[in-house]
């Protein structure tokens, strides 16, 4: 890898990951994309054609053996910036998962599944590769949330979901907090309601949009933006 920066993104197989490794790789960064399945989507293919400076890597984020292979094949390789982006609504397809998410009819092993990923999952990720993120120079950790999280929200659905990125955020202040001493910045952000998969057809902002708006904000970060919860256009979340 060249001299410049290195990013690292989970989930960069579609959605928010791979536009984020995209617009990355365009400002000359140099990009770690992981993905679930090598046999990766036709829109990543293209974007490993089109940058020599892109790294793929085998990751399944719920799963600690996975976790802990590809912090041990990238010992040693600072990480400027490590976004925690993947992440599960829950099963497809999404009318029955909807229902399993829905206090009355709740699914426990799918509320299960849902915190070992997005919450349990994204944080062993964190821990697995700190050591990274410290070696490196801008030292930053930012983890894609969701607004759906807020303590305060209105959401009557999502069960697991909204739990898991509540869950996540509560825990994000506390990493934030411990990695204070070792002048890591610690964001947590969430990116809109975005047309992706997980968007389900709906959605306010194009993908595009949405991250560069994240690479704003991210760009501008210090040590007193550590620990705050803010959207893609800037706006302060409450918990
Ligand atoms: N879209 C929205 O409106 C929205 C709103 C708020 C927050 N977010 C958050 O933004 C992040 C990205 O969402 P998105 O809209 O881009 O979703 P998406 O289109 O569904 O993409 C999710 C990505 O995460 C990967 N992934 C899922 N489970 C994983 C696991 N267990 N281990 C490793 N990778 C896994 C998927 O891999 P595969 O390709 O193999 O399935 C996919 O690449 C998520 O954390 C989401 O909660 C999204």
């Amino acid at each position: 890898m060249s001299g410049n920066p290195v990013m690292c993104v989970t989930g960069a197989n579609r959605g928010i990951g791979l536009e984020l490794a995209r617009q990355y790789l365009a400002d000359g960064w140099n990009v770690i994309a992981t993905v679930r399945s090598m046999d990766i989507s036709d829109e990543l293919a293209i974007v490993v054609e089109a940058y020599p400076n892109l790294r793929i890597e085998q990751l399944e984020i719920g799963d600690a053996e996975s976790v802990r292979a590809l912090a041990e094949r990238l010992s040693g390789q600072p990480i400027d910036l490590l976004i925690n982006n993947a992440g599960t609504f829950g099963p497809l397809p999404f009318v029955e998962n909807i229902q399993k998410q829905r206090f009355g009819t709740v699914d426990l092993d799918v509320w299960s599944d849902v915190l070992r990923v997005n919450t349990l999952g994204t944080i062993n990720v964190t821990e697995a590769l700190v050591d990274n993120v410290v070696a490196s120079d801008k030292k930053m950790i930012v983890t894609l949330s969701s607004g759906a999280g807020s303590i305060g929200g209105s959401d009557r659905t999502a069960m697991a979901y909204t739990t898991s990125k509540a869950a996540l955020n509560k825990a994000m202040t506390i990493v934030a907090r411990t990695l204070q001493e070792r002048d890591v910045v610690v964001a947590i952000m969430c990116p809109g309601y975005v047309r992706t998969r997980m968007g389900l057809g709906g959605g306010d902002v194009d993908v595009d949009e949405s991250v560069a708006g994240l690479r704003s904000l991210i760009s501008g970060f210090t040590m007193a933006d550590s620990g705050t919860f803010r959207r893609y256009n800037g706006d302060v979340i409450p918990w």
